[in-house]
């Protein structure tokens, strides 16, 4: 199998949590003798080649995090530019995919395309109206939808390295390796992956307490140094 990757973040590759993620996600590939080319949606210069490409490959996969509960506002510019594959790709010149109807016409081949959908915040629940739409997207684009993985948790992806980072990003390398061997996110292991839907009410007690006081004073602190003025609670547009 050979996929075309896409991460869909408006980080730069080097800063990019959906970067150290698909890192582990190939690795898991490469073990199931699958095959990868992978862009950058931050990237400008490359939208032209990843279109040349969505156009030709059998299978897709777009992994993005959640930006404000919803999909990067870059990444949907450059969706936008996608035409649905039955117009982009038609049937004379689809590749390898092109499959034959029962009354021996031709008919277009459908790309399978899934999603990695990932966040700061832990709890499943916050990306499952994300995931509902990732799945209409993937009809609107004439694919086949394979999936989304869903997963949260991954704030700190960045800020740590070595063995704190691969504790957090390791376990996606499991994935991967199903990813490789089924073109999907479609086994039930995948849908595990995610985690608690909603922590119990005590664990949610203790971190809205963290945010109002350590967080808060680490967020403050971080504003200071980066020579913000005002307090973070300032409404400069509200009065
Ligand atoms: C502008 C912005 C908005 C975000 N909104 C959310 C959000 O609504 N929910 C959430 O859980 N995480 C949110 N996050 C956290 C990111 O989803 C998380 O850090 C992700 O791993 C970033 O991946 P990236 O570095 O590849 O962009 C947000 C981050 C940024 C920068």
């Amino acid at each position: 199998m050979h996929a075309l990757i896409i991460n869909g973040s408006p980080r730069v590759k080097k800063y990019s949590n959906t970067d150290k993620i698909l890192g582990k996600i190939t690795e898991g590939m490469k073990e199931s003798g699958s095959s990868y080319e992978q862009f950058e949606i931050s990237d400008r210069s490359q939208w032209d080649s990843i279109r040349e490409r969505f156009y030709c490959v059998d299978h897709i996969l777009i992994a993005l995090p959640l930006y404000v509960e919803c999909i990067p506002g870059l990444l949907m510019e450059f969706l936008e530019t996608i035409e649905p594959i039955a117009k982009a790709r038609p049937a004379d010149a689809a590749s390898t995919a092109s499959r034959s109807a029962a009354d021996g016409s031709e008919t277009v081949s459908r790309p399978k395309l899934s999603f990695l959908l990932q966040s700061g915040f832990a709890e499943g629940i916050q990306l499952r109206c994300g995931e509902a739409y990732l799945e209409k997207l993937a009809g609107m684009l004439g694919c086949e939808y394979g999936g989304t993985l869903v997963k949260g948790d991954n704030f700190s992806i960045r800020l740590f390295e070595d063995e704190q980072r691969e504790k957090i990003v390791g376990k996606y390398a499991e994935m991967g390796r199903i990813y490789g061997r089924d073109g999907a996110f479609t086994d039930e292991a995948c849908k595990k992956f995610t985690g608690p839907e909603v922590f119990p009410f005590p664990i949610r007690l203790l971190i809205g307490l963290m945010f109002k006081t350590l967080a808060k004073k680490s967020f403050n602190d971080m504003a200071k140094k980066w020579g913000c003025t005002k307090p973070l609670t300032d409404r400069p547009y509200g009065k």
